[in-house]
């Protein structure tokens, strides 16, 4: 339930808490109400209170969200529910589906990991999957999954290139899941905190123009370091530099090797990249 509200455990206790103190309050004002009207119990005093219950849980339910900061969440919650009951309903009651990109260079396997995580949810659709590599395992990734897929050429500064197909996919969100190019300023500036990155290693150490791949992990592994990890973080014109959101460690051992290394990092960056980029979503929107 909670991947497929694509919500944190904190906002599930606090959705769970608004159900619960909006139902009693509308039960207990559902009660009052036909306690004011006098009426008889019997089927008429059920049918009755169960009217009166279904017209003020939405408001009840909408009001308490307010204090427990989960308004836009019942709002949508509230919308869906409109939209079932009337799918041919006005378009402006639709919840807004966040469109997501996934720009990736090579295998596609933290792009496979995310498309999975978001494949039941209703609030985030992963629209297309961008490369620059003809020959990237990306792209049977999204034939695989379904996924449209845009296979670019670009020169470095060519922001227009990726403008018209984030454009044409109406895309909200960026997710780079191993790409290689340096993103242009240009579109950097046209989606400001809205686009993410995953470093192989624990930045700012052992990122930057150059470091990718198993480059990272050997040089790691030369240095003898004790530990590397995952670094989550916001894209800026800098390569590796733009806000961490989140990094993730492990020991390195003394047997280890770049190549067994980057496999344990692979499985680091399986598990915390989706919940990741699911989190940010959630907060930016
Ligand atoms: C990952 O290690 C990621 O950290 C880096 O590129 C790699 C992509 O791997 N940016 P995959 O194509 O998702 O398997």
């Amino acid at each position: 339930m909670r991947r497929k509200w694509n919500v944190t455990k904190l906002q599930m206790i606090l959705i769970i808490s608004t159900f619960a103190i909006g139902g009693s309050l509308c039960g207990y004002t559902g009660r009052k109400i036909l306690g004011f009207l006098q009426m008889e119990k019997g089927a008429g005093w059920i049918i009755t209170y169960l009217i009166v219950v279904t017209i003020l849980w939405p408001f009840f339910v909408l009001a308490v969200s307010i204090p427990l900061g989960q308004f836009s969440f019942f709002k949508n919650y509230l919308r869906r529910i409109l939209m079932k009951l009337r799918p041919g309903a006005n378009r402006k009651f639709a919840p807004k589906i966040i469109n997501v990109a996934i720009l990736a260079s090579g295998t596609g396997s933290n792009a496979e990991k995310i498309i999975q995580y978001f494949s039941n949810n209703s609030n985030v659709k992963i629209a297309v999957i961008v490369t620059n590599n003809t020959a990237a395992g990306v792209l049977h990734v999204a034939k695989k999954n379904a996924v449209p897929a845009e296979v670019i050429s670009v020169k470095k500064e060519d922001a227009a290139v990726y403008l018209k197909i984030l454009q044409q996919y109406a895309i909200d969100f960026v997710i780079l899941a191993g790409y290689l190019k340096m993103v242009p300023a240009g579109v950097i500036k046209q989606f400001p905190g809205k686009i993410i990155n995953i470093h192989p290693a624990l930045l700012p150490a052992y990122g930057g123009s150059g470091m990718y791949g198993m480059k990272v992990h050997k040089a790691v592994i030369e240095a003898n370091e004790k530990e590397s990890g995952i670094s989550i973080h916001f894209v800026d014109e800098i390569y590796d530099n733009g806000e961490i959101i989140c990094q993730k460690r492990i020991p390195v051992l003394p047997e280890d090797t770049a190549e067994s290394l980057a496999n344990k990092i692979h499985i680091l960056e399986h598990e915390w990249y989706p919940q990741t980029a699911a989190n940010v979503i959630n907060k930016t929107f």
